[in-house]
């Protein structure tokens, strides 16, 4: 009863014409899809042509990050009414490579969820906890503080409108993925979380990404999980062959 998100991180990669590119072969090589949705999220400069090129595909434009302040003398950041002007229905927050090297609190990731929401854009906000921490056992602890900070004073129809990533920060870029189990222990415990802070008919419609080296021979096993509604992918989203066959997963 959920559809499905494959959604492409880009991260810092790939200058607009090289953009471009990738989202030509994407296209090409995914095709059209109605039972599940595709998203892409190049960098700022690539939105508006990424956008273009997306055009009629049905697919998704996310950026990887916004600023809670509209307008204003905020040198270097990006606000949300700019996002859905260049396109984009939705957007990644928090995620741990932003808390780890530009100091995302869970203060900010709340502040950047609302303002989001205000400007009719779908954060993704993503939760992870470190290796000591998993090691430590604090693993659904760490979860719970971040998913409970992110989501600080939303109603129900708010949280509806979110999508939520679990990225263990060990897992990302390191080619260790999370086992099934290990993923789904924690999608399930945020689910539960989702129910507690919504109800139960918003936990049972919320989307929880798994993110941390999914690749096209893990997706299927991690998509056979039943809180597992998607995958937030980094590095094999920038090869069109391989988003390709994750998008195609079969469960
Ligand atoms: P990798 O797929 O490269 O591990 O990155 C995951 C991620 O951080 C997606 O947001």
């Amino acid at each position: 009863m959920r559809k499905p998100l494959l959604a492409g991180n880009w991260k810092m990669n790939c200058t607009i014409a090289e953009s471009q590119e990738l989202v030509r072969q994407l296209r090409d090589q995914i095709g059209a899809r109605d039972d599940r949705d595709v998203l892409v999220a190049p960098t700022y400069p690539a939105l508006a042509l990424v956008a273009k090129e997306l055009e009629g595909s049905g697919y998704l434009l996310a950026a990887q990050d916004l600023y809670w302040e509209d307008s204003g003398a905020y040198t270097g950041e990006v606000s949300g009414p700019m996002i859905a002007a260049a396109g984009c229905s939705h957007v990644i927050i928090g995620h741990s490579e932003r808390r780890q090297y530009f100091g995302e609190t869970e203060e900010t990731v709340s502040k950047k969820t609302q303002s989001a929401l205000r400007h009719g854009l779908g954060p993704i906000v993503c939760v992870g906890e470190t290796l000591d921490q998993r090691e430590a056992g604090d693993t659904l602890a760490v979860i719970e503080r971040q998913v409970r900070g992110g989501l600080d004073g939303l109603g129900s129809e708010e949280i509806g409108r979110l999508v939520l990533a679990y990225e263990p920060v060990w897992a990302i870029g390191t080619g260790k993925v999370a086992t099934p189990e290990q993923a789904e222990e924690v999608h399930a415990a945020i689910r539960g979380l989702v129910a507690k802070l919504a109800d139960d008919a918003t936990a049972e419609q919320c989307r929880i990404l798994y993110g941390g080296s999914v690749k096209p021979d893990n997706v299927d096993v991690l998509m056979s999980e039943p809180d597992i509604d998607g995958a937030l992918v980094g590095g094999a989203s920038l090869k069109a062959a391989d988003f390709a066959r994750i998008v195609a997963f079969q469960s």
